[in-house]
This record gives C-alpha cells, structure tokens and sequence, in this order.
C-alpha cells in the first residue's frame, strides 16, 4: 500500500445517508472505504490533497437539508462524501498556484484524500510555526468570521458593551478576545459550567452565564448590562435574540454571524421584539465569512504575532480518526463540544 503518486490507495469516505429532519444524528452518516489513484487525471486543473484535519462547522447542517429555498452553499448529495472546511497536503497538482508538498486550507471531500477539481476556497498555508489544526478554527475561517464580523460590521469603541452568545465555540471564544483587545467590556453566554469557566478563567471575559439556567432571559441580561448592549455578536439566534432586542442600547450593533438554535427545526421560531430596533436605532446586519477572505492577510498580521505571544488563547476539541468525524459533527449540536470541534485525519 504505497502512497506514490500514481498507485491505486483506499480511501476512507464519511457519505450522507439522506437528507437530514431534525437534529442530526451519528447514522445519517456512514464511513466507507473506496479508492483513488493518487495522480491527477491527465488534463484536469486541480489539486490532489491528503486529508489531515476537518472542521465541523454549524453551517453543514443547512448543507444536509433537502435543498428548498436557494442558500449561499450548495446542499450535500446523499450517497457521496460530505464536504467542507478542512487542512490538506497537495500530493499532486496542476493549479498554477499550488504544488505537492504544499499545506492548504480551504474546501475539500470528508475523505483521506480528496480531488479538488475546482477550488472553492483554497489558500496556502504560509506559517508553519503555529499549530495546524488552528487553520481549521482561528487562523482559518471561523477567525475570519470572527474578526471581519466583529470589526467590519460593529465598529467597537473603546468602552462599549459586548455581549456574545456561544461564547466559547469556534468563534465565539475569539470574538470575546478580540472585544477584550478593543477594550469593551464583555460577557458571553454558553451551555455548561465548564464552558462559563472557560470565558472567565482562561478567554478573559469579564462575565459570562449558563443560559440553560437561565429562566428568563431578558432579566439574565440586565442583570449583565444594566446600561444596555451596545454590540452583540448573534450566533444562536431564538429567544435569546428576541431578549437582546429588549436591552440594546441607541445606535447597538447587531452582527448576525448564526442562529444555531433555528438549524434543526422544520419551522423557525419568530422573532417578536424586532420593532425595537426602531426606537434605539438600531443596525442588524447578517454576513458570511467569504465576503471577507481579501482580509485573510490583514487578518494573520493581527493574529499570528497575538497567539505567538500568548495574548489570544485558542481551544479545540479534538476527534481522533475520520471515524469519529459523524459523532463529532452531530455534537456540536447539543453543545458537546468545548471549543473548536475538529477531526484528526492524518498528521502530516
Ligand atoms: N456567517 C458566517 O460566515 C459563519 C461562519 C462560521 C460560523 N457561523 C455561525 O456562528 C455560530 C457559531 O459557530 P461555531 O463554528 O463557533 O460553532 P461552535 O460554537 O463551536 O459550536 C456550536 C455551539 O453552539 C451551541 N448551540 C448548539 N445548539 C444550540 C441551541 N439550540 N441554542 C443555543 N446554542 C446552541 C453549543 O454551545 P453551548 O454549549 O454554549 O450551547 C455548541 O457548542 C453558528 O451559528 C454558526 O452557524 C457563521
């Protein structure tokens, strides 16, 4: 079984049963083993990588659902791998920009190795000297998502009241870090004690709550802001966001990065305290990470020298084995995750 370009290998594949209703579970996903050859087909513009980490993301989940309304990504096909962020060597390519050896981040085949024919979203990893994992999460697209939805869409001022909900998820423990270097104050929400002590104790949030012990969350939040919120980060959307819009303060931001709460329910709950963004002058603006990927390079410049010098902490929960990867994307929908939920396939 040698892994010379050319020769015939197996390939470990996570396949999608069937279009996924309600919260999805470990058997809407089977792993399977097929084969690749590991050449380019003569002629083909593309990039033949090796798997080493994949990234759960919340956004596959619309990608499991039988396409009915038009979405910004296209629907998984039941029967063939799933697809979606992950980190990879190039064993072969013939894309101008990219060649074998190669680390790259970007999209490809939840499988060992993967035939990129038409790159989505592909870059070249260029700093090593971080851990590589991280370009599954905060140097990868859920920091993107963080830093442009943050600073491009909120406009923080020094001061001001920032409250973040998934707060110790892939991007939520980010966005606390960076509000925190932008001197705000900040208090973060998430779903266990353990994950409220992690904003407290190691991300450096000023506050944070459980709000699964929260019976009432608008006064959860006053208790938090008693002046208001001048930013929040939306990444759950549901009755947490209608208790926001009761406690935003004149001329808040609303960035709406995710509404995780709505993904698995056939209809979505609706929102009631909308009219309030009326009065307080309120902006709510939705965005999706890609729009921002011209910022990836302004963005490392940030980040790199920060995570170098222990100024932003980042935790992953890590998956051994493409095995693992059905559980481990099912999990992040019920909060198993603490932090960023990532898959080892191969370590380099
Ligand atoms: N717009 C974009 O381009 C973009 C890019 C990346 C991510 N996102 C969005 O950002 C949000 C966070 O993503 P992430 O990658 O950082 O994921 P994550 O926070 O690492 O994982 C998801 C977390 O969501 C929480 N959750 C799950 N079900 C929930 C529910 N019903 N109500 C409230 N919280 C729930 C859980 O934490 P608890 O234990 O705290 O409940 C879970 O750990 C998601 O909404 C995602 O879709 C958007």
């Amino acid at each position: 079984m040698a892994s010379e370009v050319g020769v015939v290998i197996h390939n470990k594949q996570v396949i999608l049963k069937d279009y996924v209703i309600g919260s999805p579970k470990e058997s809407d996903m089977f792993v399977t083993t097929g084969t690749i050859q590991l050449k380019l087909p003569h002629g083909s513009n593309g990039v033949l990588v090796k798997t080493l980490y994949l990234s759960c993301d919340p956004y596959m989940r619309g990608r499991m659902k039988k396409p009915l309304l038009p979405s910004f990504v296209p629907p998984f096909e039941p029967g063939k791998p799933l697809s979606g962020y992950g980190v990879a060597k190039v064993l072969d390519s013939t894309h101008p920009e990219y060649k074998e050896g190669d680390l790259v981040w970007g999209t490809t085949g939840w499988e060992e190795y993967s035939l990129i024919v038409a790159p989505v979203v592909l870059f070249k990893i260029e700093h090593t000297d971080v851990p590589l994992s991280y370009y599954t999460g905060i140097l990868g697209m859920p920091g993107v998502t963080a830093y442009a939805g943050f600073f491009e869409i909120c406009s923080p001022k020094k001061g001001e009241y920032v409250y973040v909900s998934a707060a110790s998820g892939a991007v939520g423990q980010l966005v606390g870090q960076l509000a925190k270097s932008a001197g705000c104050y900040v208090v973060g929400s998430a779903g266990s004690k353990e994950k409220v002590d992690l904003l407290k104790n190691k991300f450096g949030f000023d506050e944070a709550f459980n709000y699964k012990e929260e019976p009432d969350l608008d006064a959860a939040l006053k208790r938090y802001f008693p002046e208001g919120i001048d930013i929040y980060f939306e990444n759950v959307g549901g009755k947490m966001l209608d208790a926001v819009l009761l406690n935003m303060r004149i001329h808040g931001r609303i960035s709406v990065c995710g509404m995780i709460s709505q993904y698995n329910i056939e209809n979505p709950e609706g929102v009631h305290n909308l009219m309030m963004i009326i009065g307080k002058r309120v902006r709510m603006e939705g965005f999706v990470a890609g729009d921002y990927y011209h910022m990836y390079t302004k963005y490392l410049e940030l980040v790199i020298p920060l995570i170098k010098e222990g100024k932003i902490i980042y935790i992953e929960d890590i998956a051994e084995g493409l095995e693992s990867a059905p559980g481990a994307l099912v999990g992040i929908f019920s909060g198993r995750n603490v932090g960023k939920q990532l898959v080892v396939v191969a370590r380099e």
